[in-house]
Protein backbone atom coordinates (compact mmCIF):
# COMPACT_ATOMS: atom_id res chain seq x y z
CA UNK A 1 0.00 0.00 0.00
CA UNK A 2 0.88 3.83 -0.83
CA UNK A 3 2.60 5.28 2.66
CA UNK A 4 -0.32 8.20 2.15
CA UNK A 5 -2.83 5.34 2.83
CA UNK A 6 -1.26 3.52 5.06
CA UNK A 7 -0.45 6.75 7.76
CA UNK A 8 -4.00 7.91 6.94
CA UNK A 9 -5.03 4.36 8.35
CA UNK A 10 -3.00 4.23 11.25
CA UNK A 11 -3.72 7.88 11.81
CA UNK A 12 -7.46 6.73 11.66
CA UNK A 13 -7.54 3.71 13.79
CA UNK A 14 -6.13 5.53 16.60
CA UNK A 15 -8.26 8.91 16.40
CA UNK A 16 -11.76 7.70 15.33
CA UNK A 17 -14.29 9.58 16.53
CA UNK A 18 -16.75 7.66 17.88
CA UNK A 19 -19.91 8.69 16.22
CA UNK A 20 -23.34 6.44 17.02
CA UNK A 21 -24.13 5.93 13.01
CA UNK A 22 -20.41 4.08 13.50
CA UNK A 23 -21.72 1.33 15.34
CA UNK A 24 -23.94 0.35 12.60
CA UNK A 25 -23.87 -0.77 9.05
CA UNK A 26 -27.54 -0.62 8.34
CA UNK A 27 -27.70 1.38 5.50
CA UNK A 28 -30.72 3.01 6.27
CA UNK A 29 -29.35 4.71 9.47
CA UNK A 30 -25.89 5.07 7.41
CA UNK A 31 -27.82 6.81 5.01
CA UNK A 32 -29.57 8.80 7.02
CA UNK A 33 -26.40 10.16 9.00
CA UNK A 34 -24.80 11.33 5.57
CA UNK A 35 -27.84 12.83 4.32
CA UNK A 36 -27.69 14.98 7.34
CA UNK A 37 -24.35 15.88 7.30
CA UNK A 38 -24.54 16.88 4.19
CA UNK A 39 -25.06 20.35 5.13
CA UNK A 40 -25.24 19.96 8.84
CA UNK A 41 -22.02 20.21 11.58
CA UNK A 42 -21.81 16.73 13.10
CA UNK A 43 -22.23 18.40 16.81
CA UNK A 44 -25.73 19.53 15.82
CA UNK A 45 -26.48 16.31 13.65
CA UNK A 46 -26.07 14.26 15.92
CA UNK A 47 -29.19 14.81 17.99
CA UNK A 48 -31.64 14.81 14.53
CA UNK A 49 -29.73 11.58 13.83
CA UNK A 50 -31.27 10.19 16.98
CA UNK A 51 -34.08 11.90 16.91
CA UNK A 52 -35.00 10.20 13.06
CA UNK A 53 -33.72 6.94 14.73
CA UNK A 54 -36.44 7.17 17.13
CA UNK A 55 -39.22 7.92 15.79
CA UNK A 56 -38.61 6.07 12.43
CA UNK A 57 -36.74 2.74 13.52
CA UNK A 58 -36.34 1.70 9.92
CA UNK A 59 -37.09 2.74 6.50
CA UNK A 60 -40.93 1.59 6.30
CA UNK A 61 -41.26 3.75 9.10
CA UNK A 62 -39.83 6.74 7.42
CA UNK A 63 -42.11 5.54 4.38
CA UNK A 64 -45.08 4.81 6.67
CA UNK A 65 -44.90 9.04 7.54
CA UNK A 66 -46.32 11.88 5.93
CA UNK A 67 -43.91 14.11 4.41
CA UNK A 68 -45.67 17.36 7.11
CA UNK A 69 -44.21 15.02 9.73
CA UNK A 70 -40.92 14.23 8.40
CA UNK A 71 -40.77 17.87 7.58
CA UNK A 72 -41.72 18.83 11.13
CA UNK A 73 -38.92 16.66 12.42
CA UNK A 74 -36.60 18.13 10.05
CA UNK A 75 -37.38 21.80 11.86
CA UNK A 76 -34.42 23.73 12.56
CA UNK A 77 -31.93 21.91 9.94
CA UNK A 78 -32.25 24.10 6.85
CA UNK A 79 -32.47 22.79 3.06
CA UNK A 80 -35.42 21.24 3.22
CA UNK A 81 -35.04 19.30 0.10
CA UNK A 82 -32.83 17.04 1.86
CA UNK A 83 -35.92 16.17 4.29
CA UNK A 84 -38.72 15.55 1.15
CA UNK A 85 -35.30 13.47 -0.92
CA UNK A 86 -35.24 11.33 2.14
CA UNK A 87 -39.13 10.77 2.65
CA UNK A 88 -39.48 10.59 -1.20
CA UNK A 89 -36.09 8.11 -1.73
CA UNK A 90 -37.76 5.87 1.74
CA UNK A 91 -40.81 5.27 -0.50
CA UNK A 92 -38.80 4.38 -3.47
CA UNK A 93 -36.63 1.90 -1.53
CA UNK A 94 -39.90 0.29 0.24
CA UNK A 95 -41.17 -0.13 -3.58
CA UNK A 96 -38.12 -1.63 -4.16
CA UNK A 97 -38.08 -4.38 -1.92
CA UNK A 98 -35.19 -3.38 0.42
CA UNK A 99 -31.87 -0.84 0.26
CA UNK A 100 -29.64 -0.84 -2.62
CA UNK A 101 -26.60 -2.41 -2.26
CA UNK A 102 -24.97 -1.14 -5.73
CA UNK A 103 -22.84 2.00 -6.63
CA UNK A 104 -25.17 3.18 -9.24
CA UNK A 105 -28.54 1.43 -6.78
CA UNK A 106 -27.39 3.94 -4.03
CA UNK A 107 -26.83 6.75 -6.60
CA UNK A 108 -30.42 6.64 -7.94
CA UNK A 109 -32.04 7.49 -4.48
CA UNK A 110 -33.50 11.18 -4.75
CA UNK A 111 -31.13 13.42 -2.69
CA UNK A 112 -28.08 10.88 -3.31
CA UNK A 113 -25.28 12.34 -5.39
CA UNK A 114 -21.63 11.28 -6.20
CA UNK A 115 -20.57 11.77 -2.23
CA UNK A 116 -23.14 10.44 -0.70
CA UNK A 117 -22.85 7.60 -2.82
CA UNK A 118 -19.61 6.43 -1.91
CA UNK A 119 -20.14 7.29 1.37
CA UNK A 120 -22.89 4.93 1.84
CA UNK A 121 -21.29 1.96 -0.38
CA UNK A 122 -18.15 1.84 1.29
CA UNK A 123 -19.42 1.79 4.94
CA UNK A 124 -22.03 -0.41 4.49
CA UNK A 125 -20.97 -2.38 1.35
CA UNK A 126 -17.09 -1.98 1.18
CA UNK A 127 -17.90 -1.03 -2.31
CA UNK A 128 -14.41 0.55 -3.37
CA UNK A 129 -15.52 4.10 -4.53
CA UNK A 130 -13.70 7.00 -2.81
CA UNK A 131 -15.82 9.89 -1.06
CA UNK A 132 -15.05 13.99 -2.22
CA UNK A 133 -16.13 16.13 0.66
CA UNK A 134 -14.64 19.50 2.11
CA UNK A 135 -12.04 17.48 4.37
CA UNK A 136 -10.75 15.47 1.66
CA UNK A 137 -10.36 17.81 -0.67
CA UNK A 138 -7.93 19.90 1.42
CA UNK A 139 -5.98 17.12 2.71
CA UNK A 140 -5.43 16.01 -0.91
CA UNK A 141 -4.55 19.87 -2.05
CA UNK A 142 -1.96 20.66 0.50
CA UNK A 143 -0.61 17.19 1.08
CA UNK A 144 -0.08 17.01 -3.19
CA UNK A 145 0.44 20.60 -3.50
CA UNK A 146 -2.75 20.58 -5.93
CA UNK A 147 -3.57 23.90 -6.90
CA UNK A 148 -6.51 23.86 -9.49
CA UNK A 149 -9.39 25.79 -7.75
CA UNK A 150 -11.53 23.65 -6.04
CA UNK A 151 -15.25 23.84 -7.02
CA UNK A 152 -14.77 23.27 -10.71
CA UNK A 153 -15.73 20.08 -12.77
CA UNK A 154 -11.68 20.02 -13.39
CA UNK A 155 -10.63 19.66 -9.91
CA UNK A 156 -13.87 17.32 -9.25
CA UNK A 157 -12.24 15.17 -11.71
CA UNK A 158 -8.38 15.52 -10.75
CA UNK A 159 -8.86 14.63 -6.83
CA UNK A 160 -11.62 11.88 -7.70
CA UNK A 161 -8.97 10.55 -9.76
CA UNK A 162 -6.06 10.51 -7.67
CA UNK A 163 -8.53 9.59 -4.27
CA UNK A 164 -9.53 6.36 -5.90
CA UNK A 165 -5.72 5.76 -6.99
CA UNK A 166 -5.04 5.82 -3.21
CA UNK A 167 -8.46 4.06 -1.87
CA UNK A 168 -6.96 0.73 -0.42
CA UNK A 169 -9.04 -1.82 -2.16
CA UNK A 170 -9.69 -3.98 1.18
CA UNK A 171 -10.30 -1.00 3.54
CA UNK A 172 -12.30 1.79 1.59
CA UNK A 173 -14.74 2.55 4.67
CA UNK A 174 -11.47 2.78 7.10
CA UNK A 175 -9.82 5.10 4.46
CA UNK A 176 -13.03 7.32 3.53
CA UNK A 177 -13.58 8.04 7.19
CA UNK A 178 -10.40 8.37 7.97
CA UNK A 179 -9.99 11.17 5.60
CA UNK A 180 -12.77 12.63 6.63
CA UNK A 181 -11.51 13.02 9.90
CA UNK A 182 -7.88 13.76 9.15
CA UNK A 183 -9.46 17.02 7.59
CA UNK A 184 -11.91 17.91 10.19
CA UNK A 185 -9.54 16.94 13.41
CA UNK A 186 -5.96 17.33 12.21
CA UNK A 187 -5.30 19.12 8.80
CA UNK A 188 -8.16 21.58 9.50
CA UNK A 189 -8.98 24.48 7.48
CA UNK A 190 -7.52 27.01 10.32
CA UNK A 191 -4.30 26.37 12.14
CA UNK A 192 -3.63 22.15 11.27
CA UNK A 193 -1.49 20.71 13.51
CA UNK A 194 1.52 20.05 11.05
CA UNK A 195 3.65 19.79 14.12
CA UNK A 196 2.10 16.40 14.91
CA UNK A 197 0.80 15.45 12.05
CA UNK A 198 2.35 11.85 10.74
CA UNK A 199 2.48 12.95 6.98
CA UNK A 200 4.85 16.24 7.56
CA UNK A 201 7.16 14.63 5.93
CA UNK A 202 5.76 13.80 2.75
CA UNK A 203 3.68 17.19 2.95
CA UNK A 204 3.87 19.36 -0.10
CA UNK A 205 2.22 22.14 0.82
CA UNK A 206 4.51 21.87 4.70
CA UNK A 207 7.63 21.56 2.56
CA UNK A 208 6.77 24.16 0.66
CA UNK A 209 5.41 26.99 2.98
CA UNK A 210 1.89 26.73 1.25
CA UNK A 211 -0.30 25.30 3.64
CA UNK A 212 -2.45 28.53 4.48
CA UNK A 213 -2.56 29.09 0.30
CA UNK A 214 -4.13 25.57 -0.35
CA UNK A 215 -6.34 24.50 -0.77
CA UNK A 216 -7.49 27.10 -3.74
CA UNK A 217 -10.82 28.22 -3.75
CA UNK A 218 -12.77 29.15 -7.25
CA UNK A 219 -13.92 32.69 -6.59
CA UNK A 220 -17.47 32.71 -4.83
CA UNK A 221 -20.44 33.74 -7.35
CA UNK A 222 -22.11 37.02 -5.90
CA UNK A 223 -25.50 36.32 -3.68
CA UNK A 224 -28.22 38.23 -4.93
CA UNK A 225 -29.70 39.90 -1.96
CA UNK A 226 -33.48 39.68 -1.76
CA UNK A 227 -35.83 41.78 1.01
CA UNK A 228 -39.18 40.14 2.60
CA UNK A 229 -41.27 41.53 4.33
CA UNK A 230 -43.20 39.14 6.92
CA UNK A 231 -46.55 40.05 8.51
CA UNK A 232 -47.75 38.28 11.63
CA UNK A 233 -51.66 38.62 11.66
CA UNK A 234 -53.15 38.09 14.70
CA UNK A 235 -57.06 37.90 15.17
CA UNK A 236 -59.08 36.88 18.28
CA UNK A 237 -56.06 34.20 19.09
CA UNK A 238 -55.88 32.97 15.00
CA UNK A 239 -52.96 33.52 12.48
CA UNK A 240 -53.19 33.02 8.85
CA UNK A 241 -50.27 30.98 7.14
CA UNK A 242 -50.22 28.72 3.79
CA UNK A 243 -47.96 26.18 2.50
CA UNK A 244 -45.37 26.87 -0.16
CA UNK A 245 -45.74 25.16 -3.45
CA UNK A 246 -43.89 22.94 -5.67
CA UNK A 247 -40.62 24.19 -6.93
CA UNK A 248 -39.86 26.19 -4.08
CA UNK A 249 -36.84 26.75 -1.60
CA UNK A 250 -39.67 26.31 0.82
CA UNK A 251 -41.75 24.10 -0.37
CA UNK A 252 -44.20 21.86 1.86
CA UNK A 253 -43.14 24.38 5.00
CA UNK A 254 -45.73 27.02 6.06
CA UNK A 255 -45.34 31.12 5.93
CA UNK A 256 -47.41 34.12 7.28
CA UNK A 257 -48.10 36.89 5.07
CA UNK A 258 -45.20 38.45 3.33
CA UNK A 259 -45.90 41.38 1.51
CA UNK A 260 -44.55 39.56 -1.40
CA UNK A 261 -47.90 38.22 -2.04
CA UNK A 262 -50.57 40.50 0.20
CA UNK A 263 -49.32 43.49 -1.72
CA UNK A 264 -48.91 44.38 -5.40
CA UNK A 265 -47.68 47.24 -4.84
CA UNK A 266 -44.82 49.41 -2.26
CA UNK A 267 -43.54 47.85 0.91
CA UNK A 268 -45.68 46.90 4.05
CA UNK A 269 -44.43 50.25 6.06
CA UNK A 270 -46.45 52.53 3.51
CA UNK A 271 -49.37 49.95 3.06
CA UNK A 272 -49.17 49.70 7.06
CA UNK A 273 -48.71 53.24 8.52
CA UNK A 274 -51.72 53.08 10.74
CA UNK A 275 -54.24 50.01 10.26
CA UNK A 276 -52.90 48.43 14.47
CA UNK A 277 -49.37 47.40 12.43
CA UNK A 278 -46.13 47.27 14.62
CA UNK A 279 -43.17 46.56 13.58
CA UNK A 280 -41.15 43.89 15.23
CA UNK A 281 -37.66 43.65 14.34
CA UNK A 282 -35.77 44.94 10.89
CA UNK A 283 -32.75 43.74 8.98
CA UNK A 284 -33.09 40.79 9.60
CA UNK A 285 -30.42 38.69 7.44
CA UNK A 286 -31.13 34.61 6.52
CA UNK A 287 -28.56 33.39 4.43
CA UNK A 288 -29.45 30.85 1.81
CA UNK A 289 -26.88 28.80 -0.79
CA UNK A 290 -28.06 31.58 -3.25
CA UNK A 291 -29.13 34.29 -2.05
CA UNK A 292 -29.14 36.60 1.25
CA UNK A 293 -32.57 37.21 2.50
CA UNK A 294 -33.05 40.60 4.17
CA UNK A 295 -36.31 40.49 6.22
CA UNK A 296 -38.55 43.17 8.18
CA UNK A 297 -40.91 41.68 10.25
CA UNK A 298 -44.24 42.94 11.14
CA UNK A 299 -47.34 42.49 13.74
CA UNK A 300 -50.83 42.96 12.01
CA UNK A 301 -53.77 43.39 15.17
CA UNK A 302 -56.65 44.17 13.07
CA UNK A 303 -60.06 43.99 14.64
CA UNK A 304 -61.52 42.20 11.74
CA UNK A 305 -60.44 39.05 10.17
CA UNK A 306 -59.27 40.50 7.35
CA UNK A 307 -60.33 38.29 3.61
CA UNK A 308 -57.02 36.22 2.79
CA UNK A 309 -54.85 36.13 -0.11
CA UNK A 310 -55.32 33.05 -2.51
CA UNK A 311 -53.67 29.66 -0.50
CA UNK A 312 -54.19 31.32 3.02
CA UNK A 313 -55.88 30.10 5.93
CA UNK A 314 -56.77 30.64 9.54
CA UNK A 315 -55.29 28.41 12.38
CA UNK A 316 -55.20 29.36 16.13
CA UNK A 317 -52.16 30.25 17.41
CA UNK A 318 -52.13 27.88 19.91
CA UNK A 319 -51.54 25.35 16.80
CA UNK A 320 -48.69 26.87 15.10
CA UNK A 321 -46.71 24.08 16.32
CA UNK A 322 -47.85 21.09 14.29
CA UNK A 323 -46.24 23.08 11.24
CA UNK A 324 -42.91 23.00 9.58
CA UNK A 325 -41.58 26.61 9.42
CA UNK A 326 -38.42 28.03 7.64
CA UNK A 327 -35.71 29.61 9.86
CA UNK A 328 -37.18 32.80 9.57
CA UNK A 329 -40.57 32.14 10.48
CA UNK A 330 -39.09 30.78 14.16
CA UNK A 331 -37.06 34.10 13.77
CA UNK A 332 -40.36 36.17 13.51
CA UNK A 333 -41.80 34.20 16.31
CA UNK A 334 -38.85 34.34 18.28
CA UNK A 335 -39.62 38.39 18.28
CA UNK A 336 -43.22 38.42 18.82
CA UNK A 337 -42.57 37.18 22.60
N1 LIG B 1 -19.15 13.81 7.43
C1 LIG B 1 -20.15 13.28 6.73
N2 LIG B 1 -20.12 11.95 6.78
C2 LIG B 1 -19.06 11.62 7.53
C3 LIG B 1 -18.49 10.42 7.94
N3 LIG B 1 -19.03 9.26 7.58
N4 LIG B 1 -17.38 10.47 8.68
C4 LIG B 1 -16.86 11.66 9.03
N5 LIG B 1 -17.35 12.82 8.70
C5 LIG B 1 -18.44 12.82 7.95
FE1 LIG C 1 -2.12 18.96 6.63
FE2 LIG C 1 -0.05 20.12 7.83
FE3 LIG C 1 -0.28 17.47 7.83
FE4 LIG C 1 0.34 18.75 5.59
S1 LIG C 1 1.56 18.65 7.43
S2 LIG C 1 -1.16 17.12 5.81
S3 LIG C 1 -0.87 20.63 5.82
S4 LIG C 1 -1.66 18.92 8.81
Amino acid sequence: MNPFSRIILQWYSENARDLPWRRTRDPYAVWLSEIILQQTRIAQGTSYWHRFMDRFPTVQDLADASEDEVLRLWEGLGYYSRARNLHAAARQIVADGGFPDTLEGIRSLKGVGDYTAAAIGSICFDIPAAVLDGNVYRVLARHFGLTTPVGTTEAKKEFTRLANQLLPADSPAQFNQGMMDFGALQCTPQNPDCLTCPLQDSCNAFRTGRVEMLPVKKPAVKVQERHLDYIYVRCEGYTAIRKRGKGDIWQGLYEPLASENYFSQGSAKNQFSEAGVTLLRMGVRHQLTHRLIVADFYLWEPENRPELPEGYFWIKETGLDRYAKPRLFELLLEALT
